[in-house]
């Protein structure tokens, strides 16, 4: 049986950052690799990867089937200026390799940035995607993400205009609930 492994990664061995590019780009050319369309020169990817790691906001987490990484999802904290949002953390970038899908990893992956969340004690996780990212629409509403607006002007993919969804998700089970409470009562705003 495959061996799934999250872990978050504070340093990477050449070995690690050749199958993260290798994770990149197999999903990339699926349709789905973090923003990019085409796979950039395996050079930018590995300097990519390489800098995700020097930026002391973003942290990284790491699937591994059976030893080696087949997938990663980031979790940005607010930079120590914004006072503001201090409480308020992103994910961003999570993706699986086509062949490592369908294991739990994404779920994983997304448990282990709201655990490391909660560790830096952040009370919202906010998140955006492509309304064309099914699975991932998928994953994180059966994980409790709220859909709380559209920008129909999100993306431009091959010409073609496609929209975004932002979510957004309380940590603390008091929060999650007046969520709930504001959503429905919302709700019950539009309908009469
Ligand atoms: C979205 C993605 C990360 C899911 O990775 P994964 O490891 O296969 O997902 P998991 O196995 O952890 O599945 C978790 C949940 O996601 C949803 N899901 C996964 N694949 C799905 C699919 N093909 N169709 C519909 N829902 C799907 C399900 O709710 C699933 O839960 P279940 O297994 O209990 O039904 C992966 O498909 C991917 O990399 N897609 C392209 C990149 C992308 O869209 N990234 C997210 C936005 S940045």
């Amino acid at each position: 049986m495959a061996n799934i492994e999250i872990e978050q990664a504070n340093e990477l061995s050449d070995g690690d950052i050749a199958d993260l590019c290798d994770a990149a780009e197999t999903a990339i050319l699926d349709g789905g690799g973090f923003g990019w369309l085409k796979p950039p020169p395996r050079a930018v990817l590995e300097r990519y990867w390489r800098g995700v790691l020097l930026v002391p906001e973003r942290l990284l987490m790491v699937g591994r089937l059976d030893g080696r990484i087949a997938g990663q999802a980031q979790l940005v904290l607010p930079p120590k200026n914004n006072e503001a949002q201090a409480k308020i953390a992103t994910i961003t970038g999570n993706f699986v390799a086509p062949w490592a899908r369908g294991m739990g990893m994404a779920r994983g992956l997304t448990a282990a940035c709201e655990r490391s969340a909660r560790r830096h004690r952040m009370r919202f996780i906010n998140l955006d995607l492509r309304e064309t990212q099914e699975a991932a629409i998928q994953l994180y509403e059966s994980m409790g993400y709220e859909r709380w607006g559209t920008n129909p002007h999100y993306a431009v993919v091959n010409g073609k205009t496609i929209a975004g969804y932002y979510y957004t998700k309380a940590l603390a089970r008091s929060a999650r609930k007046a969520t709930a409470k504001r959503s429905a009562a919302s709700r019950k705003e539009e309908e009469s």
